[in-house]
C-alpha cells in the first residue's frame, strides 16, 4: 500500500517570521493527531532550512517532514550559487523536488541533468521527488502523454530500479499557479498512464512509486484528486502557502 504524501512547495517565498508563524500554525494543527498512513512535508526555498528544521524540532513535529526545492547534480567544487545533496541532508531534508517546470523553463534544465541530481539526492538517503509535465501547447496539440513518458524514459534509463525509492510528481505545466485545476479523471489518466509505462520496466518498480499530483491543489479539489487510485497525493505551490489550506490538504 502506498502512503498518502502531501508536500508544501514554497517556491521563492516567505521570511523569518512568516516561517515561524507557519510552523506554530501546523505545529497547532497537528497537534491531536494526523492520519497515520500518511507523510507530510514542507519545502522552503534554501536559506530558511536550518531555521525550518530548528522549528520543526522545537514544536517536536512529528509528522512533518522537511524537502528542498532543488539539489546540484555535482558533489562538490567549483559551482557557485548551487547546494549539494549532503549539503541538504546535513540540514535535515528527507526530500528534494527536482526537474519542476519552473526550473526546466528558467534555468532550462533538462532530463538528464534531472537524473544526475536524483542520484546525488539517492546517493545521500534523502528521497527525489522528479516533476514530469507538458505544457498547454503540448496538451492542446494531443502529444501530453508522448512528452511525459519521453520524460519519464529518460529517467528509467539513468535511475534503473533505483526508481523504486523516488516519487514522481505529475505538474501539467497549464495547471501551476493558474487556478486550472486538472479534472480528477484527466490527472488519474496521465497517473496510470506512468503506471504502465513503469511497468513495462519493473512491476515491482511501478506499483511502488508514489505519483504525486501537482498543479492548483486546493482544499476543495484535494478529497477528489487523492480518491483517485492512482494519484498519492499532492505537491501544493501557492495554497501551501496558507498553513490552515495545507492543513486542510493534508486532511483531505
Ligand atoms: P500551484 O499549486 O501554485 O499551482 O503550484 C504547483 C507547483 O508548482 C508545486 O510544485
Amino acid at each position: 500500500m502506498r502512503p498518502l504524501i502531501v508536500i508544501g512547495n514554497w517556491k521563492m517565498n516567505g521570511n523569518l517570521a512568516s516561517n515561524a508563524d507557519w510552523i506554530k500554525t501546523v505545529a497547532r494543527g497537528m497537534e491531536s493527531g494526523m492520519p497515520a498512513d500518511r507523510q507530510y512535508v514542507v519545502c522552503p526555498p534554501h536559506p530558511y532550512l536550518a531555521q525550518c528544521a530548528q522549528l520543526i524540532k522545537e514544536h517536536s513535529l512529528a509528522f512533518l517532514s522537511l524537502g528542498a526545492q532543488d539539489a546540484s547534480a555535482q558533489s562538490s567544487g567549483a559551482y557557485t550559487g548551487e547546494a549539494s545533496a549532503s549539503m541538504l541532508k546535513e540540514l535535515g531534508c528527507r526530500y528534494v523536488i527536482l526537474g519542476h517546470s519552473e526550473r526546466r523553463q528558467l534555468h532550462h534544465e533538462v532530463d538528464e541533468v534531472v537524473a544526475a541530481k536524483a542520484l546525488q539526492v539517492l546517493d545521500n538517503g534523502m528521497t527525489p521527488v522528479i516533476c514530469v509535465g507538458e505544457t498547454a501547447d503540448e496538451r492542446n496539440s494531443g502529444r501530453a502523454e508522448e512528452v511525459v513518458c519521453g520524460q519519464i524514459t529518460k529517467q528509467v534509463a539513468v535511475l534503473q530500479d533505483r526508481l523504486v525509492d523516488c516519487l514522481i510528481a505529475y505538474e501539467p505545466v497549464w495547471a501551476i499557479g493558474t487556478g486550472k485545476v486538472a479534472s480528477a479523471q484527466v490527472a488519474q489518466d496521465m497517473h496510470r498512464h506512468i503506471r504502465l509505462q513503469l511497468a513495462e520496466f519493473d512491476e515491482d518498480v511501478a506499483s511502488h512509486v508514489g505519483i504525486l499530483y501537482g498543479g492548483s491543489v486546493k482544499p476543495d479539489n484535494a478529497v477528489e484528486l487523492f480518491a483517485m487510485p492512482d494519484i498519492d497525493g499532492g505537491l501544493v505551490g501557492g495554497v501551501s502557502l496558507n498553513p490552515n489550506d495545507f492543513l486542510a490538504i493534508c486532511q483531505a
